[in-house]
């Protein structure tokens, strides 16, 4: 029988020199309390034998999709739902282009298809595969659809060149192996209400007060809250993408309608995190009849809406942490500061806007700021960030739940506020 507290890992290994090297990552896995299952390509099988695997990991390496004794023991998809994490390494370049078109054409490509586990590769390859503008593609590809690419290293290849496509050491893939694991399990039940997206803010049936927010750095956090076993609810504003799997979400338009989303979803929610770009003002009287042009200059009189972040910080039902976002032109580090403090955080996440990156772009850079502490996320895709974002999110939650003893944030006593402000 199975020790429960060891962590299922199903290690892919395709075919590649450095396969060479699998056998003692498979030994560095169970060495940090992994119980690892083999799956090798065909191609992988000319360079290691599944015997080997087997001896080191006391289980028979499964090479086939076919093999009905194998099948009988453990079919393919409850292999997949085995796995808590599916690592591949080595991983060629054929590999992740089969992994990026969604091949599902041996029996490793089929259990990365069929699991919800995350999943991470470590490309090893000569360096100009590497450097390919199809390898390129298919890693960014991949990388956007949340799954980690870890590496490659640069230095002597197989091939007697140097340069970027080595594989990882196995110790460095052990290590980030069970780094994912914890942080896939980070925020398992956990409650987090997420708000993305622009708001619409109307002016006459036809027109409105929009910003260019895409909504994709929202998602990609609902995504990523989901990915580490959150509960997550994400109220958007119109936005072209869809539901991430496993969130629900509710659709809204005007900053009033995501105020009042948020206040009815409030209850319960343990994290909010606010990645929305809310309209600052409306107009105060918008047309009920579609605005003539009349060919002469016209003021529109706006009013202030309600500020959504600072409302449920300052909400008896306050979570207990509230994560906000700054979208800033300039001076970034200090005016998320002044928001960080302004509306009583527990964390700002601050995005230089109006060039290449923050709004309706794929990449982002972020800068986390938090009482007492900061960290920076370099740039990369949205869903990358995302991943480490939330890390730093659960770490700060259990943080702050050590420090508050089970009371909720706006219970606490002010010893326990001040501690949890450092
Ligand atoms: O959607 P993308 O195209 O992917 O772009 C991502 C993003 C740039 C929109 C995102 O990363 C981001 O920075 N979101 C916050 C944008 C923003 O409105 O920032 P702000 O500095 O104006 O507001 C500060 C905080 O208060 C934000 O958390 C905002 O959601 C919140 N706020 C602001 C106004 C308001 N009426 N209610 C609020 O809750």
């Amino acid at each position: 029988m199975s020790d429960p507290t060891r962590k299922r890992v199903l290690l892919g290994v395709t075919g590649g020199i450095a396969a060479y090297k699998s056998p003692d990552l498979v030994r560095r896995l169970i060495e940090r309390g992994a119980d690892v299952q083999v799956a090798m390509t065909a191609s992988a099988q000319k360079f290691v034998t599944p015997m080997t695997f087997q001896a080191v990991s006391s289980r028979p390496a499964r090479t086939d999709l076919w093999d009905a004794a194998a099948e009988a023991a453990m079919g393919h998809i409850e292999l997949a739902r085995w796995a808590e994490l599916i690592l591949v390494a080595p991983a060629s370049a054929s590999f992740l282009a089969r992994l990026a078109h969604g091949r599902a054409d041996d029996l490793l490509s089929t259990l990365c298809l069929a699991s919800e586990a995350p999943l991470a590769v470590a490309p090893a390859m000569n360096r100009l595969m590497w450097a390919n503008p199809a390898t390129q593609a298919n890693v960014t590809l991949l990388r956007s659809r949340g799954i980690r690419v870890l590496g490659p290293a640069t230095g002597d290849q197989a091939c007697g060149e140097t340069g970027p496509g080595r594989m990882l050491e196995p110790l460095q893939l052990a290590e980030e192996a069970f780094s994912l694991l914890r942080s896939s399990a980070a925020l398992i039940g956990v409650r987090v209400l997420i708000t993305a997206g622009p708001t619409r803010e109307h002016i006459d049936p036809v027109r409105f007060i929009g910003n260019r927010s895409s909504g994709k750095m929202g998602f990609a956090v609902a995504r990523a809250a989901r990915a580490a076993g959150a509960q997550v609810m994400l109220v958007s504003g119109p936005v072209a993408l869809d539901t991430p799997p496993g969130v629900r979400r509710i659709n809204v338009e005007t900053a009033e309608q995501m105020h009042a989303a948020v206040r009815e979803e409030l209850s319960g929610a343990q994290i909010f995190i606010a990645a929305a770009a809310v309209a600052d003002y409306r107009p105060s009287a918008p047309a009920s009849q579609k605005i003539k042009k009349t060919g002469v200059a016209m003021d529109m009189r706006l009013e202030p809406v309600p500020d959504i972040l600072a409302s449920v910080s300052a909400d008896q039902r306050r979570p207990r942490l509230v994560v906000g976002f700054a979208a800033e032109t300039e001076r970034m580090e200090e005016h998320a500061r002044q928001k960080l403090e302004g509306k009583h955080l527990d964390m700002i996440v601050a995005n230089k806007v109006g060039g290449q990156l923050g709004f309706d772009a794929d990449d982002n850079a972020l800068l986390l700021l938090w009482p007492g502490g900061s960290r920076r996320i370099e740039r990369g895709a949205k869903l990358a960030i995302a991943h480490e974002l939330m890390a730093a999110v659960a770490e700060r939650f259990h943080e702050q739940e050590r420090e508050g003893a089970g009371r909720p944030a706006n219970k606490r006593t002010g010893k326990e506020r001040r501690k949890a402000r450092g």
